[in-house]
């Protein structure tokens, strides 16, 4: 049995970034509306360039100096994302390319907001087995591009990042110590994301045309019944807490630090009132960062340790509840000396150095496959269509 221990953190956050004041340029709402209601005042919004791969792979690559290892002694990436670029390849094979981590295996997990704390488990879980022993855990999303941007009741909710962090397997008891992940899809209803091949349904699996009309019209923007997730938030975030305090046998009175899921500071605070802690064992930095759904945590962990909330031998719970709707809890013993340089740390010119090299052999490796295509005669995927439209 090995113990999973977190040796490495990063946060990346886009430059560009949104006022409440701008939003109240889009739709009918007021700073004053969105400060009282959720705590933010601002969030950042990714540039056309940034993508949730590249968003991650600036996290990743943050929290693999931090971890002061080589990206090619990873054995597994995990990127928790609800807005990849594409369904496949993951978001996190990208960021294994990006990295140049070797053949390190990678997927992405699609849990919402609680999906980092899913990751966080199931990496927690191949180390201790024994079957990995360095995993990359990221949360990243782009959720400025699947907001409905007329919509006031979620575009003003949400922002763009990346936060990650590096667990390696060790003998020493310590690192995550519990876990519970949760899911109830019977509220899938309150929460959703359409994918965005739903306008295409095939007509015999719609049954009537109203339905066909509805579907096309349908935006492939997130729909939220804000006052049910209220509720449910409310509801799971104090259990799950207590759920993995007494699965490592922890009284809360001794957890130093919970870093929630960064939605909304009432949430917060209903969650800590309920627990019977103080209000400020909860981290919170929803103000200039808005919610980055699975993002949100390893971001808000990030800037706790900057902001020096974390010591060595300090008990860290972390918990998110999200879409799905899904919920999850995990209790870590956090052993880390904070290094004395804590800002945006990106690590030696060497490794940029290696990055850049990472990038021009993943492409030395797509010529070199097209021209093996080329020689053995069969096309391209690009030449195929080129042939299937001058066939028509
Ligand atoms: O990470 C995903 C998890 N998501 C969440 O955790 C979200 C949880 N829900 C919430 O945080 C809150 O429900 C919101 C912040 C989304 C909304 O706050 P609320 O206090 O629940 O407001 P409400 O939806 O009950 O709306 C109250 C009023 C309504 O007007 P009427 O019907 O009372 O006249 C809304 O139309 O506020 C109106 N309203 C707004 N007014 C100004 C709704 N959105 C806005 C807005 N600006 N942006």
């Amino acid at each position: 049995m090995k113990y999973a221990h977190i040796i490495g953190w990063g946060r990346f956050l886009p430059d560009s970034v949104l006022t409440n004041d701008d939003i109240a340029q889009l739709v009918e709402t007021s700073n004053d509306w969105i400060y009282t209601r959720t705590g933010i005042r601002s969030r950042r919004i990714a540039g056309n360039k940034e993508t949730t791969a590249t968003l991650a792979f600036e996290a990743g690559a943050r929290a693999v100096a931090r971890a002061n290892i080589r990206p090619e002694q990873l054995d597994l990436i995990i990127v928790a994302t609800s807005t990849p670029q594409y369904s496949f390849p993951s978001t996190a094979c990208q960021v294994q390319t990006y990295l140049g981590a070797g053949d390190a295996g990678a997927f992405d997990l699609s849990a919402a907001c609680s999906g980092f704390v899913y990751a966080l488990d199931m990496a927690a879980q191949a180390i201790a087995t024994g079957s990995i022993k360095y995993a990359l855990v990221i949360g990243a999303e782009v959720m400025s591009r699947v907001l409905d941007w007329e919509d006031r009741g979620t575009c003003i909710l949400f922002g763009d990042g990346a936060g990650a962090v590096v667990l390696k397997g060790s003998d020493i008891p310590g690192g995550v110590l519990a876990t519970a992940c949760h899911a109830d899809g019977s509220g899938g209803d309150a929460l959703n994301l359409p994918a965005v091949y739903q306008n295409n349904l095939p007509l015999p699996m719609l049954s009537t045309t109203e339905e066909m009309a509805q579907s096309v019209a349908e935006k492939n923007t997130i729909r939220m019944h804000g006052r049910q997730v209220f509720r449910f938030a409310t509801r799971v975030v104090p259990a799950a807490v207590t759920e993995v305090a007494e699965k490592a046998g922890i009284p809360l009175d001794e957890i130093d630090l919970i870093v929630p899921h960064q939605a909304n500071v009432r949430i917060i605070d209903s969650a800590a009132k309920k627990l019977g802690v103080e209000a400020n064992k909860f981290y919170i930095n929803v103000t200039n960062v808005g919610n980055t759904s699975a993002a949100s945590i390893p971001i808000a962990l990030c800037e706790a340790v900057e902001a020096g909330r974390l010591r060595p031998n300090d008990t860290l719970v972390f918990v998110g509840f999200g879409g799905g709707l899904t919920w999850a809890s995990a209790l870590i013993k956090w052993e880390v000396t904070p290094p004395k340089e804590m800002s945006d740390f990106t690590g030696s010119q060497w490794r940029q150095y290696r990055y850049i090299r990472a990038r021009l052999r993943a492409r030395l490796r797509q010529w070199r496959r097209a021209a093996w295509a080329r020689l053995a005669g069969s096309p391209t995927p690009g030449a195929r269509l080129k042939d299937a439209d001058k066939n028509k």
